[in-house]
């Protein structure tokens, strides 16, 4: 008896599945799950689930009593639930992320049958992939043999790999910006390919004089595949325009290229890129530079400096100044369009707005020095 309540514990701790509840306006993420335990096991569970789940609020509904924690505060309902009947839209992507995870090439169907016994299976999303992976597997791990790489993947070099420094201009390992934004396509270098929709490669003039870069693709961009296509975008393209700068005369990219959120609901909060991002992404911009060779580059932002400098310090001190740099293009810096929407109706945007239109209007006098073309 001891052991099967404590193998049920387990059971419960490894198959709860929970799914958000985001039709309230509480400032804490609501969370909730239905479980079918053998055992009144759901008491004893729940100090696991509040050490891992203490910063939302959820229950944990069962035939065998209920689990709510709410504002840090455990209580428990005897009584038998009702069957919850939820989803939620982490659902079809967690389901995306257990089928890629699932290696057919380890796959031992009698030690997954007894970890992951059946009578779990109707309360867990994944399950329903489980017997079509089962079955594909065998062909899915000979075509893995027959393609086993020669060499460790990108992932696990760029993890190794030192911190790139621009020093000054080398031939780019592509030809051109075709091959580049193709092996892009298939970045690997960290994680944020897994939840991205695609890559969202620079565009622009291949030979231009000015490149642009910001911080990396937002929702709309992430969707669209290009660059500054959302609200940045549009406040861009008015600040571009006010200064005579034709965009599409100027290279426009960002340091990172895949687009960074959380999900929340319905909704992708971008989160910005860590330092280990921006590094392993620099390889991209560094390429770009390499085959665009601009004279300028307007870095927009603390992540776009912090890429072409090293230092993500202060925008507000370190803008307004075109600078040398020793990798070949001169440099201005300059805020960020999202940090002007994020300023929202203070002031202090509006005040914001006008230095970017004045940093523009610098990189527009000063390419006209030298370039025509703008
Ligand atoms: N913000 C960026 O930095 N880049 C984009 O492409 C869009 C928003």
């Amino acid at each position: 008896m001891a052991k099967s309540v404590s193998r049920d514990l387990h059971k419960m701790k490894a198959f709860v599945r929970f799914k958000e509840n985001t039709e309230h306006e509480s400032e804490r993420r609501k969370f909730a799950a239905w479980f079918e335990p053998e055992h009144f096991i759901v008491e004893p569970a729940g100090d696991f689930f509040v050490q891992r789940f203490h910063d939302m609020d959820w229950i944990i509904a069962t035939p065998k009593g209920t689990a709510f924690y709410t504002e840090n505060t455990l209580k428990f309902d005897h009584k038998p639930a009702q069957k919850l009947q939820m989803t939620d839209d982490t659902e079809e992507l967690w389901k995306i992320y257990y089928a890629s995870i699932f290696n057919p090439a380890r796959l031992k169907v009698k030690a997954m049958r007894s970890e992951m016994p059946k009578k779990y299976w109707h309360n867990l999303p994944e399950a329903m992939l489980i017997p079509d992976l089962i079955k594909t597997a065998a062909k899915r791990a000979t075509k893995m043999r027959i393609s086993s790489p020669s060499k460790a993947a990108g992932f696990a070099d760029a993890a190794r790999a030192p911190e790139i420094h621009i020093v000054k201009p080398r031939e780019s390992q592509f030809s051109n910006l075709i091959d580049l934004n193709n092996a892009a396509r298939t970045c690997q270098r960290c994680t944020l390919h897994c939840n991205a929709t695609q890559t969202v490669v620079g565009e622009g003039d291949s030979e231009a004089k000015l490149m642009i870069v910001g911080e990396q693709p937002g929702d709309a961009e992430d969707l669209a595949g290009r660059p500054f296509v959302g609200p940045a975008g549009k406040l861009l393209d008015e600040a571009l325009k006010n200064s005579n700068i034709k965009r599409e005369k100027a290279y426009v990219t960002n340091a990172v290229k895949h687009f960074k959120f959380e999900p929340r609901g319905k909704r992708r909060i971008h989160q910005r890129p860590n330092r280990y991002e921006v590094q392993h992404c620099k390889y991209w911009l560094i390429n770009e530079i390499e085959i665009v060779r601009p004279t300028l580059i307007i870095a927009m932002g603390a992540t776009a400096a912090g890429a072409l400098t090293g230092s993500d310090s202060n925008i507000a001190t370190r803008r307004g100044r075109i600078v040398k740099t020793d990798f070949g293009p001169s440099l201005l810096i300059t805020f960020h369009p999202a940090a002007i929407l994020r300023a929202g109706a203070y002031e202090r945007a509006d005040e914001m707005k006008s230095q970017l239109l004045a940093d523009l209007n610098m990189a527009a006098a000063w390419l006209a020095k030298d370039t025509p073309v703008l």
